[in-house]
């Protein structure tokens, strides 16, 4: 047995560390939320259960969940400073930059910031669910020279949300279809956002900063980011016709079908078929079955000739399109679901936390003399 631990890039297969919060059951291909199985959360629960579940370990009582929903509208205030902030940012500047800097700014406005026990760390990941949908929605708003919108008082996460980006109160389907991708992106393991988040929390590190650093993860293509990417993909390909001669085309030149893969999925992601239903809903709502039915050929195409199937990213773009969601807000809204993963990921570290500090194969030359600067050629 060799005397270090295997080396393997990216991490992939490498167990990093342990959690309670989500496990993938492979036999069945499905995802379970602290013992839950997915399905079943977004068939009969609302997002603000998930994210209940996720802080408190347990799926909330009636009554609990009225006072979790309270709290949460109780919140839903930004301090005027990161309200001048939003309105001060260039009109073309990303909202996932935008958000980035705004729940980093709302860092120095709460007084428990520094406090790292898992009960203020419970009351800031509240404030942060409260507070990330009206920094998405007033940074979207000025960006097109309008005010922002109060909250909605009796809309909850997904509902509110389409209300402030609007001003007006959205379709009953519209909120249904926001609030299963929501539950859908609620936890995930040890993705990257996540384990950057814990990494930066095992320096003993507060919350708003593991958020913050989470939120930059998230933003890549890679990651978060493809949820927009693959509906600029679909945009470029333009028609069913299309699809799947743009398809080989791109996998002909090498390129990544974005939307497609995962590192912990190889048949499938679990949490595809309930957004796709989400999708067919919403397009069968608004009459246009367009990209459903492109969608459906470039999947079909990367599965017959790569064996690689959608993630979530894929069904979430296009139903997002079709509720008229601007493209850029795409990723913000899946870290305003996130967050509770990521609190509750930050949460658990804490609770038994070790410096997490990897070790590298160091690659470089070996050993050479050092030369002072003038006599350096
Ligand atoms: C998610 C992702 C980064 C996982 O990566 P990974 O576990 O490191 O897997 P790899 O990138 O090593 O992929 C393995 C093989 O499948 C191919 N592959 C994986 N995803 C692909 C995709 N979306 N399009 C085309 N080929 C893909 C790779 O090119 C590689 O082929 P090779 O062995 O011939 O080089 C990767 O699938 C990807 O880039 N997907 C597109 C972006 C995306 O949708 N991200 C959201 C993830 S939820």
């Amino acid at each position: 047995m060799s005397e270090k631990p295997a080396y393997s890039p990216g991490l992939e297969g490498v167990i990093a560390g342990e959690s309670a919060l989500s496990r993938i059951d492979t036999e069945r291909n499905h995802l379970l939320i602290c013992g839950y199985d997915l399905e079943d959360l977004t068939e009969g629960a609302v997002y603000e259960e998930v994210a209940y579940l996720l802080l408190h370990g347990e799926l909330p009582t009636r009554a609990q969940l009225e006072e979790f929903e309270a709290a949460l509208r109780a919140e839903r205030t930004l301090p005027p400073q990161v309200v001048d902030l939003l309105r001060q940012a260039p009109a073309d500047a990303h909202p996932m930059d935008l958000l980035r800097t705004a729940v980093s700014a709302l860092g120095y406005f709460d007084m428990e910031t520094r406090d790292n026990s898992p009960q203020a760390n419970v009351r800031k990941a509240l404030r942060l669910l409260a507070k990330i949908p009206l920094i998405i929605a007033a940074g979207h708003r000025f960006s097109q020279g309008l005010q922002p919108v109060a909250p909605h008082p009796s809309l909850g996460q997904a509902g509110n949300l389409l209300y402030m980006l609007r001003g007006s109160e959205p379709a009953p389907h519209e909120v249904r279809a926001l609030d299963v991708s929501l539950i859908l992106y609620a936890e995930h393991g040890f993705n990257a956002s996540t384990f950057t988040a814990r990494v930066v929390v095992s320096t003993l590190s507060d919350l708003y900063s593991a958020v913050t650093a989470a939120i930059g993860a998230l933003a890549g293509p890679l990651h978060g980011g493809a949820n927009e990417a693959a509906m600029h993909m679909l945009m470029e390909i333009g028609s069913a016709d299309q699809a799947e001669a743009w398809v080989l085309d791109a996998l002909a030149k090498k390129k990544k079908i974005m939307g497609f893969g995962h590192r912990e999925y190889k048949k499938g992601d679990s949490r595809v078929p309930a957004m796709k239903k989400m999708g067919r809903q919403v397009a069968a709502a608004v009459g246009d079955n367009r990209w459903i039915e492109l969608a459906e050929i470039v999947e079909q195409t990367m599965i017959a000739q790569k064996g690689i199937y959608p993630n979530l990213d894929f069904p979430c773009a296009y139903t997002y399109y079709l509720m008229n969601i601007p493209i850029p807000l795409y990723t913000p809204i899946f870290v305003s679901s996130r967050v509770a993963g990521w609190a509750a990921h930050v949460i658990e570290q804490l609770g038994r936390n070790r410096l997490i500090r990897p070790a590298h194969l160091y690659r470089g030359i070996d050993q050479r003399p050092f030369v002072a600067v003038d006599k350096r050629s």
